[in-house]
């Protein structure tokens, strides 16, 4: 739980996080007086000053200055003057929502009236700190997401800080509408949360066009990451955002690594449960896309009936029901699997072939209807990159680039921006 901030609310209106118990003041946009003018919650400030109870009651609407920069004027450099305060910068609006590393808010940018989403870091989750006391796993993702350029990939602007510099900084993105997973739910969105738009719900299938758009955006965002030799280790339906406009962009890279060939050692204790590789789940610890590529063909399944394919309850629940989507490895198909650290402490009986065909309905690329029972139907072309993606051998699961090039994006109906919302 982020610790009390001058932006902290006891006012629950803007806020729709399950009954969350937080630890909050009332909330203040106003401007400490710095007698140089200057702002005092530089990166490189230390005092801690624990002023919010003693503030007075805030004026909610500030005025926006729309009035552009002077040319002339010198732009604000945090290499100079170190990151910029969020109260003089920035006007809280409401919560978006909360993981386990940050809070998400929806702010205006005082100066341009830009809409953007300020993800607060949570200084108490993360159990690996720089020596200067700041959560390793947040300053990876400022730097990997700083160093990405792409459309689908959510963009950061800035980091800000609050009065402490030392418990309280911003990530500065995009705003967003929401994210994938709640515009896949019946009433995702609404207007909680500070939006205004709904999701279209889960009883509406996607249509083969739509799920082909989003498709081709989220292998776009992973090439890109990839060719960087980033990887991401949380591919999931929450960590790709959805814009009004229908947009997608990946976003929370806070487990992302660098990889390196041949694959060093890294932990396998990454990736949420329902979208991790069978490679993992046995132990592997040298590893690098793959895994990414896994969990996109789960999204792929995903996105066609509106709901995860395999919710394992536990890690060898989530290998039995990946064995019985796919059939079990054998020599032939998976000759390495023996030697997985973990390949030995379960036995399996054999099951071969494949359910993928009697789980995802396939119609010819002429048939446009989505499927009924809430599920959408997907062409040969789709079912085939399906398959490629959800291969239990990591050697011979597809890549981002290959899917890109794969006959699914050439053939069949042409992709169309998903209409997420009513
Ligand atoms: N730029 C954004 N615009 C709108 N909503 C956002 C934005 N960034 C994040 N969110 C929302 O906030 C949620 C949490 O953000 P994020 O996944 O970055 O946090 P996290 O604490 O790292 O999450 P996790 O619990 O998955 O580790 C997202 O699932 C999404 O719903
Ligand atoms: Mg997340």
């Amino acid at each position: 739980m982020p610790k009390r901030d001058r932006w902290s609310s006891d006012d629950e209106d803007d806020r729709d996080d399950g009954g969350r118990a937080r630890d909050s003041a009332p909330p203040d946009h106003s401007r400490r007086n710095d007698d140089d003018g200057q702002s005092s919650t530089e990166c490189a400030a230390s005092g801690s000053r624990d002023d919010a109870g003693l503030l007075p009651t805030p004026t909610i609407e500030m005025p926006i200055t729309t009035t552009p920069a002077h040319p002339l004027r010198r732009m604000h450099n945090p290499l100079l003057d170190g990151c910029r305060s969020v109260y003089d910068s920035y006007e809280r609006l409401s919560h978006l929502d909360e993981g386990t590393y940050g809070v998400v808010w929806k702010a205006r940018d005082k100066a341009t009236g830009e809409i953007v989403a300020l993800k607060q870091i949570k200084f108490d989750v993360d159990p690996d700190m720089t020596k200067e006391g700041f959560p390793i796993s947040a300053l990876r993702e400022i730097g990997i997401l700083l160093s990405l350029r792409h459309e689908c990939i959510v963009t950061v602007r800035e980091m800000v800080v609050g009065d402490n510099p030392r418990d309280e900084v911003y990530m500065v993105m995009e705003c967003m509408e929401m994210d994938l997973q709640a515009a896949m739910t019946t009433g995702g969105g609404g207007g909680g949360r500070g939006r205004t738009i709904v999701a279209r719900g889960a009883n509406t299938p996607f249509a083969q066009s739509e799920v082909k758009f989003m498709m081709h955006q989220i292998l776009s965002a992973l090439s890109h990451v990839h060719s960087r030799w980033f990887v991401h280790r949380d591919i999931k339906t929450s960590n790709i955002l959805v814009h009004e406009t229908g947009r997608i962009a990946l976003c929370d890279f806070g487990l992302a690594r660098k990889y390196e060939v041949p694959y060093r050692k890294m932990t396998q204790m990454v990736v949420t449960l329902w979208y991790r590789s069978p490679e993992l789940l046995f132990g592997e610890s040298r590893y690098g896309p793959e895994i990414d590529m896994w969990s996109v063909g789960c999204i792929f399944g995903e996105l066609l009936i509106k709901d995860a394919i395999m919710k394992g309850t536990g890690e060898l629940d989530q290998i039995q029901k990946i064995f019985h989507l796919l059939g079990t490895p054998t020599d032939d198909n998976w000759p390495e699997f023996a030697s997985l650290p973990n390949a030995g402490m379960f036995k399996w009986r054999g099951r071969d072939g494949s359910e993928l065909g009697r789980r995802f309905s396939v119609k010819s690329p002429s048939f446009t209807a989505a499927g009924g029972g809430g599920q959408s139907y997907l062409d040969g072309a789709g079912f085939d990159l399906l398959g490629k993606l959800l291969t239990l051998n990591p050697r011979d699961r597809i890549s981002a680039d290959d899917a890109l090039c794969h006959k699914y994006f050439e053939e069949g109906v042409r992709m169309r921006v998903p209409d997420f919302f009513t």
